[in-house]
């Protein structure tokens, strides 16, 4: 069975005048999306800047609710938000006043795990992405890149079985952005997780998926869904390596060619609402 399952979803927000009153005609976000994600699976949706993929994720982590369609997972509709799935925002959504480990530890406070084994817990999970000497600091003493590990790490140490990820690298830069895509991978291999991660980074989405769902302008779509395997990686190819083989060429023409059109479309509406 399949983990998560879109059917026919559509999602749109009601409008306002230019005095704020609201008007009869609704905007459409979201158009009849139909996607299926199997358990295990890292499946990453890539689209056009305004076509719907925060307010996919958004459906997804229960934050809002599809006008029509369902949203199901493991073969129940999602009603809200739940401990099932962890959400990375490209923000740091930290607390300030608390450490990394406080911030771990936060995640695991609803859950009803022990004081303790809490602490240990939080450790665990800062070790594996990377932050062990670290667990005493403030996010405003960590640089980008690390309050981005601890936002991971927080979501992961509750052991949901869905990671939802919501560019969560964007504005990190490209070092930092590769090094955490090669960190993600590996807790993904190591957890077993199902990914649903969003971009609008074609490098990214070809590094990152198994699957990658291509989105139309708005409203949103899905276009096509491109399985990425790469014959290298079993080779151990990663990093520049991989980047810079023939394969990833291929995929990353192929996804260009699919998302450009869309874009130019993207950019056309905007034109056109700026004019009316
Ligand atoms: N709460 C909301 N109310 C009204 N419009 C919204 C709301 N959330 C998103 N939108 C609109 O829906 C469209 C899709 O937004 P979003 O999902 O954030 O796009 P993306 O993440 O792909 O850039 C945008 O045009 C946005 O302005
Ligand atoms: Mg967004």
């Amino acid at each position: 069975m399949a983990k998560i399952v879109f059917e026919e979803v559509t999602k749109t927000f009601p409008t306002k005048d230019r005095k704020n009153r609201r008007n009869k005609e609704e905007f459409t976000a979201l158009d009849g999306i139909d996607l299926e994600i199997g358990a295990g699976e890292f499946v990453v949706v890539v689209g056009p800047s305004g076509c719907g993929k925060s307010t996919l994720l958004d459906l997804l982590g229960g934050l809002t609710r599809p006008t029509s369609g369902r949203i199901l997972l493991d073969g129940k509709p999602i009603t809200g938000p739940g401990l099932d799935r962890g959400i990375v925002f490209q923000q740091y959504a930290l607390l300030p006043w608390r450490t990394a480990l406080g911030n771990v530890e936060f995640g695991l406070e609803a859950t009803g795990v022990p004081r303790r084994e809490r602490k240990d817990r939080a450790r665990e999970f800062l070790d594996l992405v990377g932050l062990t000497g670290f667990e005493d600091r403030h996010p405003h003493e960590l640089s980008g890149g690390m309050r981005q590990r601890v936002a991971i790490a927080r979501s992961l140490a509750y052991d949901p079985d869905v990671l939802l990820m919501d560019e969560p690298f964007a504005a990190l830069d490209a070092q930092t952005r590769e090094s955490l895509q090669d960190e993600l991978r590996r807790i993904w291999q190591r957890t077993g997780k199902t990914v649903v991660f969003i971009t609008h980074g074609i490098e990214e989405a070809v590094y990152l998926g198994q699957k990658v769902a291509v989105m139309t302008s708005r409203p949103g779509r899905v276009k096509e869904i491109v399985p990425v395997s790469f014959g290298a990686r079993g080779a151990g190819l990663q990093g520049e390596d991989l980047r810079s083989s023939p394969e990833f060429a291929r995929y990353r023409h192929e996804i260009w060619t699919l998302l450009h059109g869309e874009v130019a479309r993207a950019q056309q509406l905007e034109k056109e609402e700026a004019t009316v």
